[in-house]
């Protein structure tokens, strides 16, 4: 049966290939990007390759709560139902790493971004749903004031807290919506995959992206997934497992949790 499928970070590396992989299937896709040129290079690659090839396409730049805010909005205007949204969106490295909002850009795109568009978006989820957050291999304990954008952060120490984050509101949003759908699922895609940001942060060429592409695939159409929400999979083992410690502990959990929504509160009241 045909999806409608979100991804954001359509235009590069892993959400690209997997906007590839389902396009090939003709599922329905609505592509996000946050530079225009790119998203039209990326609908040029797709429409090659889908059978229908209609696609909807929206940009929004995710280290800006606003406009992640207005993303969704667009998206529910135009949209009924969703029936998988991929946060695949993420960065390692920025000329500017803080954003408008005063948060480091780590933060701001791969954790709170997310954590917002799921939940403006849940209502149009149907219990079969799918959120797939992309994690990482990388995890370290959030630091809360780093995370409420107080002092700075090398690169990896950023991202890495960012993605354990992102980890921890999945776990806790995946375990309080089990049974009542969507099923959100945090997704660490494998290390090393050949994309411009493990380019850019490491330096090395990188392994295959289809080994990310192909696990996201089946994260959000496959049934081995659908009952697996608040669950981790680890692409680097190929199965299930336990994440950083920190994302077990529910308190810690809803610490980030309740700094993420204190940033918003902020963030979106602000003029
Ligand atoms: N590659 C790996 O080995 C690996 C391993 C573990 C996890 N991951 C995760 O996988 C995801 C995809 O990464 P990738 O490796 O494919 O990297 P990538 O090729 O750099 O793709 C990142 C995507 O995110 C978009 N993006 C970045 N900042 C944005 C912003 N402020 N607003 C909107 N979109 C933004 C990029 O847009 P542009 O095209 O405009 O730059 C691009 O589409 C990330 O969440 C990453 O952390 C990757």
């Amino acid at each position: 049966m045909q999806k409608k499928n979100f991804i954001t970070g359509a235009t590069d590396g892993i959400g690209l290939e997997t906007a590839k992989m389902l396009a090939a299937q003709d599922h329905k896709l609505l592509l996000h990007g946050r530079n225009p040129a790119k998203l039209k290079a990326a609908e040029d690659i797709l429409m090659e390759i889908s059978v229908s090839g209609r696609f909807d396409s929206y940009i929004s730049d995710l280290s800006d709560m606003k406009d992640v805010a207005g993303l969704a909005a667009a998206i529910a205007q135009d949209h009924d139902t969703l029936d998988v949204l991929i946060n695949n969106a993420g960065v390692f490295k920025s000329p500017v790493p803080t954003t408008r909002d005063g948060l480091d850009i780590r933060f701001a795109v791969n954790s709170i971004a997310p954590y917002l568009l799921t939940k403006k978006l849940l209502p149009l989820f149907a219990p079969s749903g799918r959120v797939i957050n992309l994690s990482s291999a990388a995890q370290a304990s959030v630091d809360l004031s780093a995370l409420a954008g107080s002092g700075r952060l090398s690169d990896s120490s950023a991202y890495a807290q960012s993605k354990l984050a992102l980890t921890m509101w999945s776990r806790t949003m995946g375990l309080s919506l089990k049974g009542k759908g969507p099923a959100v699922i945090a997704v660490n895609p494998a290390s090393f995959l050949g994309s411009k940001m493990v380019k850019q942060a490491y330096g090395v060429a990188g392994k295959d992206l289809r080994i990310g592409a192909q696990i996201l695939y089946r994260a959000a159409l496959s049934d081995e997934f659908a009952s697996a929400s608040g669950q981790y999979f680890d692409n680097d083992s190929g199965q299930f497992a336990q994440p950083h410690p920190d994302a077990l502990n529910a308190q810690k959990c809803e610490e980030v949790i309740r700094t993420m929504e204190a940033v918003l509160n902020r963030a979106l009241e602000k003029q």
